[in-house]
């Protein structure tokens, strides 16, 4: 059953020499989150396809794919073969949202789509209804460890009301700066999914931080609904 919140640590942020001792250290999370950078779209270049088949056999928590390359049309596949359960491209790369939204489904993954800090939740009203998930980004992509950006609550409710308005349910994850300190406002704002790189690993006991994480956003999604 989903979670009413969902924790994703970001393994950027993992230590690569150990890699399946850093994935088990988070048995507790909900998935594994999996950022792909291609040097391109984003100015860092992280992994690729083999890390995606290395994190599948080293664990049966889903993988979160976060692609931040300029081609996601014509790659979004190789992560599927590769053991990816959701996929996330942004809307800033793609060039046919819908067609990859609907070639995921088709090939029985869950779709995302991404926006920048710097793009209006505005351009999501035509794909809403099509994803499973909209990743808010709550800074710049490309690296890990990078501050907060403030403006992100607003963006997060802003999202809110457009899927209560269209009633419909998209996940609402927000990735970048996430940690124990924003994890319950974020909820409170509307995030279901929060993804987190250096909180989680550079913390000398990764689940304990996710559980807590986990935890005081449990405490902003009650706050929301009351
Ligand atoms: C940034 C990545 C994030 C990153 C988050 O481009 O998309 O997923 O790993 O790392 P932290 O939590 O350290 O900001
Ligand atoms: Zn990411």
């Amino acid at each position: 059953m989903q979670q009413p919140i969902m924790i994703s640590p970001s393994i950027l942020a993992a230590d690569f020499l150990n890699l399946g001792r850093d994935i088990d250290a988070v048995s507790n999370a909900d998935y594994i989150h999996v950022d792909v950078m291609d040097g391109h779209f984003v100015p860092n270049l992280s992994y690729g396809t083999t890390i995606v088949e290395a994190a599948k056999r080293a664990t049966r928590i889903p993988l979160d794919v976060h692609m931040m390359v300029s081609n996601p049309d014509e790659t979004v596949d190789w992560y599927v073969d590769a053991g990816a359960d959701l996929i996330s491209v942004h809307v800033e790369a793609a060039r046919d949202l819908p067609a990859i939204v609907t070639h995921l489904h088709e090939r029985g993954v869950k779709a995302g789509v991404v926006i920048n800090p710097a793009t209006p939740v505005e351009v999501l009203e035509d794909v809403i209804e099509l994803v499973d998930l909209v990743l808010v980004m709550s800074v710049n992509p490309g690296f890990g460890g990078q501050g907060f950006i403030e403006g992100t609550y607003d963006k997060v409710r802003a999202l809110s009301a457009i899927c209560s308005r269209r009633e419909v349910g998209p996940i609402i994850e927000v990735d970048g700066g996430v940690s124990l300190s924003n994890a319950r406002a974020l909820a409170a704002a509307g995030a279901q999914m929060l993804v987190a790189g250096s909180a989680v690993f550079k913390s000398p006991d990764p689940a304990s931080i996710v559980r807590e994480m986990r935890e005081l956003a449990s405490l902003g999604l009650e706050c929301k609904k009351a």
